[in-house]
């Protein structure tokens, strides 16, 4: 998806995948600074750890909690202005920083305003999932302004903790714990049931049975049907896997380290080819 994109913007540049062990993060993160890379992004366990070890953050990473996303800048010794590194030519004696920027947030609200197509504002939603990746949906669902926000998660506490802090951070918005009494536009999975294929279903579906939502979006995009996508579709509801937030966060991502527009349809078809085959 980043080849594509980068070739599409008829860039020079390689992008790459590095296996790191979470103990020489640090290391990795200032070897590629010295290295002069132009940008990193980073995945599950990195993704906090790594708020302790960039130079700045943006606000982005501040509100949300995590990075995903890193670039590097620099400034000409003595100079007062920090620039990208794709921005600089050559090799003048510079200080480099690291800027740690989250794009992981605003690509579950793109990819659910996409496909499903659900306007979220004022929406029910039903929210599966308390860990990394169900607190930062649940924060960024609040702060879009969902009409009301249902938390269910296997470890009860976890989902009370979300709630609680969407409670302090975004009083406005109505959020319980446990399974809405009606009806729903949105049942949004984040937890990890389903990567595998004989995983449970992430709710129970006598509690809340799948025909009472309108979409059901997983945010798991391999395999390419999970068996909540399965039940959802036999339900008759709408039902999206988690590949266009993947896109979008790569392509904001992208965005931010070339300071241009991110070529979105090249991207996702070189996506869809390499995830799916398609
Ligand atoms: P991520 O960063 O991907 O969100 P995580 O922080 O480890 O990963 O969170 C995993 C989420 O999936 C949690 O909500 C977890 O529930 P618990 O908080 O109870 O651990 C949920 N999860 C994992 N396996 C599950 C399963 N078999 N059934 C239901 N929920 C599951």
């Amino acid at each position: 998806m980043q080849n594509a994109g980068i070739a599409e913007l008829g860039l020079n540049w390689g992008y790459l995948a590095f296996d790191v062990h979470p103990d020489l993060l640090r290391a990795a993160i200032d070897g590629a600074r010295a290295m002069k890379f132009i940008g990193l992004n980073l995945t599950v366990p990195h993704k906090l750890m790594a708020l302790q070890m960039v130079d700045v953050l943006d606000e982005s990473a501040r509100t949300w909690g995590a990075v995903n996303t890193i670039r590097f800048e620099a400034r000409v010794a003595g100079g007062t202005v920090w620039q990208p590194l794709s921005e600089i030519e050559g090799y003048a004696e510079m200080e480099v920083r690291s800027v740690g920027f989250n794009t992981d947030a605003d690509a579950i609200v793109k990819s659910i305003e996409e496909d499903p197509g659900i306007k979220l504002r004022g929406a029910r939603v039903l929210l599966l999932g308390a860990g990394g990746a169900g607190r930062t949906a649940a924060l960024r669902l609040a702060a879009e302004g969902v009409g009301e926000l249902f938390l269910v998660n296997r470890t009860v506490s976890k989902a009370a903790d979300v709630a609680g802090e969407i409670g302090k951070r975004f009083p406005g918005v109505p959020v319980r714990v446990g399974y809405p009494s009606g009806p729903v536009e949105l049942v949004l999975n984040a937890t990890s049931a389903g990567l595998k294929l004989n995983d449970p279903l992430p709710l129970d579906v006598a509690a809340y049975p799948l025909s009472q939502t309108a979409a059901v979006y997983d945010m798991i995009y391999r395999p390419a049907e999970t068996p909540l996508m399965k039940a959802g579709r036999a339900a008759g509801c709408r039902v999206t896997s988690g590949i266009g937030m993947l896109l979008h966060q790569g392509a904001h991502a992208l965005e931010i380290w070339t300071g241009r527009k991110a070529p979105v349809a090249a991207m996702r078809s070189a996506l869809l080819k390499n995830v799916y085959g398609t």
